[in-house]
């Protein structure tokens, strides 16, 4: 059976071929909708990208909603340093003809979850957590209807890249994932130290554009853009592509390797804010509340984005 899904998101390259990736597995997916929130760019341009990967996907019929723009209580911090100032850097910025919805991404999710059948949709989340907080807090009674939550942020053995304790999605909005990592219904994390072991090598970019068709030239030029920061960070071949983690997890789990734990998040502290406190060793008598995903075997992961990017015609 197709799983039913909302992507909540903040383009951001990685965001962006996570997108692609969902728009070229109908089979396995029914992408219900696209939220966007303030994140690694202002809101306006998040929804904006996001509707850019509709229209180079094809997929003009797809409902794009705008959210919050600010975090929960904290400032909003963006990332144009690793994105570029229009988020996904590396392709020629357009103005979509996907249209943005009217209504806010908030009631969107709570309007859809509560006329929706228990345990049928996976939210996505692969930004800031604020939209999905914030639904949460309005309506608590979205959480049954709710099937799993899929979701890209925070670190264990990775450490941060945005401080030195924290992930950037967890940092921006640690008040709304500490309201989703105690939501109680089930989570599959991905984390840096997931992340971190799928790089957009030379190799995987060149292969990717290869491809020849549009979305995968698109693709292949944000990916060559994302590099250029990360690979100098890093010491690594590759930038970590982060986000897709999460749609290639609900196509191929068996790709990837994780642990049942707990995970809390620091909401306090400004020195340790948004660090993700993972009980990988069951130390604390913590409930398990996540899925903590920590291996990935990074060729198969490839194989299957370049799979499905094969797919999309000019
Ligand atoms: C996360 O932060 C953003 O920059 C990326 O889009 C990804 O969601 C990685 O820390
Ligand atoms: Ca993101």
């Amino acid at each position: 059976m197709k799983r039913r899904i909302i992507i909540d998101c903040d383009p951001g390259q990685d965001d962006a071929v996570a997108l692609l990736l969902a728009f070229a597995s109908p089979d396995e997916l029914d992408l219900l909708g696209i939220t966007t929130v303030g994140g690694n760019v202002p809101l306006a341009l998040t929804h904006r990208n996001a509707r850019i990967m509709c229209d180079l996907a094809g997929r003009q019929d797809t409902a794009v909603y705008a959210g919050c723009a600010e975090p929960m209580i904290r400032p909003l911090v963006t990332a144009e340093a690793i994105h570029g100032e229009t988020g996904i850097n590396g392709i020629d910025v357009f103005e979509p003809e996907t249209p943005l919805q009217k209504i806010h991404a908030v009631d969107y999710l709570i309007e859809t979850l509560l006329a929706a059948d228990d345990a049928s949709i996976t939210l996505v989340p692969t930004g800031p957590l604020t939209n999905i907080g914030t639904a949460i807090e309005r309506e608590p009674a979205i959480l049954p209807k709710v099937e799993q939550i899929v979701l890209m942020g925070g670190a264990m053995r990775e450490g941060g890249n945005r401080t030195p304790s924290a992930e950037f999605n967890i940092l921006v909005d640690p008040h709304a994932a500490d309201i989703v990592l105690r939501c109680g219904r089930p989570i599959t994390q991905m984390g840096l130290d997931v992340t971190h072991q799928v790089l957009s090598t030379v190799e995987r970019v060149e292969r990717i554009k290869a491809l020849g068709n549009s979305v995968a030239r698109a693709t292949a030029g944000m990916l060559s853009f994302f590099d250029r920061f990360d690979t100098k960070k890093y010491q690594s071949k590759g930038a970590p592509l982060h986000d897709p983690c999460t749609v290639a997890w609900l196509l191929k789990p068996g790709l990837f390797e994780g642990k049942e734990c707990n995970v809390a998040v620091e909401t306090e502290s400004e020195l340790t804010m948004g660090h993700t406190a993972v009980d990988f060793w069951h130390v604390s008598d913590r409930p398990v509340n996540v899925n903590w995903i920590y291996g990935v075997d990074a060729d198969g992961f490839y194989d299957l984005l370049l799979e499905r990017l094969a797919r999309f015609g000019d």
